[in-house]
């Protein structure tokens, strides 16, 4: 089986889908970024653009959200020395593999995946046909996330617990392969991170973009104030005890505090404390942690070209292997 580098490979993709929120840095970026920065890996992480062309149709914004995503990841402390970022579209091998991929790729295990599943449902409960407004590319996206995972051979891919079931497939249609024409294609492992605490939202429930409770990452201070705003209290006055335990301040507060000074504000809600002032000293620990990686990301999104020189040694590093590997792949199979 063919080995791409040195050390084992771990992968991982995300979807352009806009300026992500303080939960996904917490419970996804920041964990990925120090998982592939350990040293046991060679680690790559990709702009998913095609899978986003699933949904988004919208030339700018698609441009604009390739930006964004690769800002956010170099901003929140991706090293794009030590850990190779690219964008899926430049990698054009990645295509060639997903239609050699559909070939070996049963039908049913499509119908089964949970995206399209999900989508037919909601339009049988709507009284429409199953298949209203699936285009091709969503029906068979799992193939497109194999061809991601196998044009590098990768050995662990850490992702959310909704995607382990892509990986599943993944591993699937390598063993249909590797069952034809002998051992090409290595079985990727998902890694997902467990025991991670859930950053509450705004309203109490986990920080989501489709509760709409979430604070984007990269705001100024102005629209910091006003999403801490949003949280409801209630009308005590400042001089009442109040409990840090059952308020979405103090919980938040705990993701970006120190020990001493969760320990303080632990005191201060116990003697007393004014709604305004808990809520300036959340602001106050958020904006410190945000200060830098806010600045950096600024710098990339007024220099795009800044992102683009990244993207390209990405590009370049990633691309030989991805064509080495498929050179072999399409020998095996007589083209
Ligand atoms: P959203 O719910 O905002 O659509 P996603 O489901 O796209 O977010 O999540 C992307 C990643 O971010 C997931 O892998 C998940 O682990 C992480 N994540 C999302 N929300 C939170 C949260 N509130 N707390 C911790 N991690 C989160
Ligand atoms: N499907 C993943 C998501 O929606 C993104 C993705 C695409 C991915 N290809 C991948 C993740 C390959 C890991 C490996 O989050």
């Amino acid at each position: 089986m063919m080995n791409l580098t040195q050390k084992p490979i771990c992968l991982t993709g995300v979807k352009p889908t806009g300026v992500p929120h303080l939960g996904n840095m917490l419970g996804a970026i920041r964990p990925a970024i120090e998982f592939g920065l350990s040293g046991d890996y060679d680690s790559f992480l990709f702009i998913a653009d095609y899978h986003a062309l699933i949904s988004m149709h919208d030339a700018k914004l698609l441009r604009q959200y390739n930006y964004e995503v690769a800002a956010t990841w170099l901003a929140l402390g991706l090293d794009p020395n030590r850990m190779a970022i690219y964008r899926q579209s430049d990698i054009p091998e990645i295509l060639e593999l997903h239609w050699i991929l559909s070939c070996f790729t049963i039908k049913g295990l499509m119908n089964r995946a949970h995206a399209y599943k999900a989508s037919v449902d909601h339009n049988i409960e709507l009284g429409r046909d199953g298949d209203h407004g699936v285009n091709i590319g969503l029906y068979t996206y799992p193939v497109l996330m194999s061809a991601d995972i196998l044009m590098l051979n990768s050995h662990v891919v850490p992702v959310g617990a909704d995607q382990v079931q892509h990986i599943e497939i993944a591993r699937d249609i390598a063993s249909h392969f590797n069952h034809v024409y002998g051992e090409i294609f290595r079985l990727p492992k998902a890694i997902v991170q467990k025991d991670s605490r859930l950053v509450p939202g705004l309203d109490g429930r986990k920080m989501s973009k489709s509760y709409q409770n979430h604070m984007p990452l990269f705001m100024s201070s102005k629209d910091i104030k006003k999403h801490i705003n949003k949280i409801v209290t209630d009308s005590s006055d400042p001089t009442t005890p109040k409990n840090p335990d059952e308020s979405i301040i103090f919980d938040l507060f705990t993701f970006f505090a120190t020990a001493e000074e969760i320990q303080n504000l632990r005191d201060h809600y116990s003697r007393g404390i004014g709604w305004g002032e808990a809520k300036a000293q959340l602001q106050n620990v958020i904006e410190r942690e945000l200060k830098i990686p806010t600045e950096i990301y600024r710098d990339y999104i007024e220099h795009p070209k800044k992102i683009e020189d990244v993207l390209q040694l990405g590009k370049e590093k990633t691309r030989p292997l991805a064509r080495k590997f498929l050179d072999e792949i399409k020998n095996k199979i007589g083209l």
